[in-house]
């Protein structure tokens, strides 16, 4: 199902074969499609996006082992230790801290004692990197349209400690990319972002933001900086679980 090399990597080494496996987070379902692979027995993908939920079941629609959910992970819509297998493939970075720690806390309700995590993510971008201007300009406009910002980039030790105050137990981490490849489609969608919420900004800001977004991508076209890690740990049987 043409699962790219970062998330084939994260899961080489955690055991899915016959186990209950959750992707949350779906997105495009490139978790989903490995964990399947992978010989999942069960693989819930849930995520809040509708054009996801669609995309997720079309690509894995052969599967009777998929199950396709349309909620809010807040709310994840499953009983409390029902996963086997956790993953969160390039979740993080789109949750603010309040919804990243109750998505945690969810995360860890649902999952299974003895269950395993895998959380892969972008590392926080270095200063000086073009793309980070362009995800500062991205912020700018969604905080001003929303009132919360598009992404949030976690160290890893944050994320390891966010799920150690939960009672994971950290396994291992994995540099997936280093550097990253931020490509000109990346570039441009980003700059599709702002403008989005750039109708909702009043007065002539939004269009300024488009235009400073407009303009990084047209002088950087791409760039390779900064890390995508894999984080993974796992859950003891009798854990107190906060
Ligand atoms: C960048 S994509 C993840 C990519 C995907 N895991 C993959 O490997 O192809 C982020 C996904 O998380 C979903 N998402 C963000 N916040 C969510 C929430 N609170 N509840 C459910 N899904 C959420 C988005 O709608 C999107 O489907």
């Amino acid at each position: 199902m043409n699962v790219p090399d970062t998330v084939t990597t994260a899961l080489a080494d955690r055991p899915v074969d016959g186990r209950t496996c959750l992707e949350a987070g779906a997105g495009v379902g490139n978790m989903t499609a490995a964990l399947v692979e992978g010989g999942a027995e069960r693989v819930y993908a849930i995520t809040n996006d509708a054009d996801h939920a669609t995309k997720v079941r079309d690509r894995t629609g052969q599967a009777s082992s998929v199950a396709v959910l349309e909620a809010d992970l807040e709310a994840t819509p499953l009983p409390a230790d029902a996963v086997d297998v956790v993953t969160a493939h390039a979740l993080f970075n789109v949750l603010e801290p309040s919804s990243a720690v109750a998505i945690a806390e969810e995360l860890t309700r649902v999952a299974a004692p003895g269950a395993h995590l895998v959380v892969d993510d972008y590392a926080p971008i270095p200063t000086d990197a073009a793309v980070r201007h362009l995800f500062a300009i991205e912020n700018a406009a969604a905080e001003l349209a929303g009132r919360r910002p598009a992404l949030t980039f976690y160290p890893v030790d944050g994320l390891r400690r966010l799920f150690g105050g939960l009672g994971w137990e950290f396994d291992r981490t994995r540099t997936l990319l280093d550097p990253v490849p931020w490509t000109e489609s990346h570039f441009s969608a980003h700059v599709d972002v702002v403008r989005s919420h750039a109708e909702a900004v009043p007065g002539d800001l939004g269009e300024q933001l488009v235009a400073a977004a407009e303009d990084v991508a047209a002088e950087t076209g791409s760039e390779e900086v900064g890390e995508m890690y894999s984080l993974a740990m796992w859950l003891p049987e009798t854990t107190s679980r906060a």
